[in-house]
């Protein structure tokens, strides 16, 4: 089977890749490096040792994106590529709405000329915005803080619909939860551009003195420590999420969404206790005032991608902040 990823040489794409390949996956990757770098392809490739097409172009660009479908015939594609900043997102909204819209409108119009029916896309627990009740089931209201957010629960309703005039079209919609750690080999692992918002890269940064202080926002949530609750899932475990999303929906005709997290929920503090034991070092830290926008917590029922799918994440913390460590320090000491 033949799989177009979207956004392949990024973060969660380039995982995935690995995944698909091991699991005897043929893989065209699709990315326009905005926020990646060319060389993810090779070590993707290396640690496979199987062939990857690169193609680097613009999923915008629709004549470009229809050579890769005439040139090959596609029998799925799971789609990543996307600007992903939450805070960039309010302050440039246009510039998501437009590229991850455009994009994704853009690969949709070309599967359909190419009748390559099936999808899976990659969402976010960010389409819940303040869950009312926690573990988020898939059947809770959607509602966005931040137009980033907005993109993904505008394309899903844009696949809904896709799925309800096209009784052909297979869809699979799967939320994320937090996303850490790194491929155990130290070749794949997270690269943000600048200052990091996310907690594990900001840890990152602080480990290895390229920021002096881990700011912990806000130490007075309803929580044990009093510190934000998220469920954090390792990139290995859910990039094996979308094999499983592939082997349903080729059984499968119209759309369903899941939920891919662990089910537990970890404090910053837990994360960066977990951090300072597993790699032995020390994270300089202090409280500061909650961020805009923060939860208090959030964390998956992770009951129907298990019931359906037959993914339950495997990994736990410690492995998640040892990873996420490895890989830094393989990258910078060479
Ligand atoms: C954020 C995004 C979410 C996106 C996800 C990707 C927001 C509102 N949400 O989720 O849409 O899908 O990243 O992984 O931005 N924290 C600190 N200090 C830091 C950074 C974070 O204390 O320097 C805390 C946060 O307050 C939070 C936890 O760490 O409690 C996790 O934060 P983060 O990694 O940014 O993820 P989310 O905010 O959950």
């Amino acid at each position: 089977m033949l799989v177009l990823v979207t956004g392949g040489a990024g973060f969660i794409g380039s995982h995935t890749c690995v995944e698909l390949l091991n699991n005897g996956y043929d893989v065209i990757v699709v990315d326009n490096l905005s926020n990646s770098k060319r060389d993810v392809i090779d070590k993707i490739e290396k640690i496979t040792s199987k062939k990857v097409k690169f193609y680097e172009i613009d999923l915008c660009d629709k004549e470009k994106l229809r050579d890769v479908f005439k040139k090959d015939r596609i029998d799925a594609v799971i789609h990543f590529a996307g600007y992903k900043a939450v805070g960039e997102s309010v302050k440039e909204p246009l510039k998501y709405y437009r590229n991850n819209l455009d994009s994704t409108l853009t690969l949709l119009e070309v599967m359909k000329e190419f009748s390559c029916h099936n999808l899976v896309f990659s969402s976010s627990a960010t389409v819940y915005g303040v869950p009312r009740k926690l573990p988020i089931k898939e059947d809770f209201p959607l509602k966005t803080t931040n137009p980033y957010g907005t993109t993904k629960l505008m394309i899903e309703e844009i696949l809904k619909d896709v799925s309800k005039a096209d009784l052909e079209m297979s869809i699979i919609v799967l939320r994320y939860f937090n996303p850490i750690g790194a491929h155990e080999s130290g070749l794949l692992g997270e690269d943000p551009n600048g200052i990091p918002n996310n907690l594990m890269p900001y840890i990152l940064k602080v480990a290895f003195n390229e920021l002096p202080v881990l700011n912990i926002f806000g130490n007075d949530y309803e929580t044990k420590d009093g510190t934000g609750v998220r469920d954090y899932i390792h990139v290995v475990d859910l990039a094996k999420g979308h094999i499983k999303a592939l082997e349903k929906i080729t059984t499968k005709k119209g759309i369903d969404y899941y939920n891919l997290g662990t089910g537990n929920g970890y404090s910053v503090l837990d994360i960066v206790n977990t951090f300072e034991k597993v790699n032995n070092v020390k994270i300089n830290k202090r409280f500061v005032a909650r961020r805009d926008g923060d939860i208090a917590s959030c964390y998956a029922d992770p009951t129907k991608a298990f019931k359906e799918l037959g993914f339950k994440a495997e990994f736990g913390i410690e492995k998640m902040c040892y990873d996420a460590y490895n890989y830094v320090v393989k990258n910078t000491s060479k």
